[in-house]
């Protein structure tokens, strides 16, 4: 089945996150607790980006989708579970950011390394099965066939528009990924 193109770019956006956390991955195994604050900050930020797509652009188009049909009545729950998950990945990584920035000033490098570490690995663990649900059940519902092509449209370019607002911190700044527009 082709693809809506919101489905490909909220996907794309999966992987790119993906390798963002392995990225953090790869630094805390290498110890580098500067290097594992800078990344996951990164993380956090592209996440929350991600995030506040799905909560402000896609569930309400999604959850319009499913209140017209009869065989989708299972949606809105599915949706305050994925909500649900959302809230834990930010707290959880709001934590381990905090956690991050204790080593700057007091030090305890190894042992904040290890709990930043176990939070990540729950964070990991149920991203995977989240995004498996949004990729399967939830950003199959933006095809054309269920949107408007005027409505699909209109949602792929504010979706777009969301996962391009970098926050503060990251606008401009020297090594900044700039993203490439997005195909349309
Ligand atoms: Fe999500
Ligand atoms: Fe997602």
């Amino acid at each position: 089945m082709k693809l809506s193109k919101i489905h490909e770019l909220l996907e794309t956006d999966h992987l790119e996150l993906d390798a963002l956390i392995g990225e953090t991955e790869a630094a805390i195994e290498a110890a580098d607790a500067t290097k594992t604050f800078e990344t996951l900050d990164y993380f956090w930020a592209r996440l929350g980006m991600h995030i506040r797509a799905e909560h402000l652009r896609l569930f309400p188009a999604v959850r319009e989708v499913a209140a017209a049909s009869s065989d989708l009545e299972n949606i809105p729950e599915i949706l305050t579970v994925l909500r649900e998950d959302h809230d834990y990945f930010m707290t959880e990584l709001a934590r381990a950011i905090k956690a991050l920035r204790l080593v700057f000033s007091f030090g305890n490098e190894g042992e904040t390394l290890v709990v930043v570490r176990e939070i990540l690995d729950g964070v990991v663990s149920r991203l995977k099965v989240h995004n498996e649900i949004e990729e399967h059940q939830i950003y199959t519902l933006t095809t054309d066939a269920a949107l408007d092509p005027m409505a699909a449209d209109e949602l792929f370019l504010s979706i777009r528009g969301e996962l391009e607002r970098y926050p503060a911190r990251f606008r401009g700044l020297a090594g900044t990924p700039d993203r490439q527009p997005r195909g349309q």
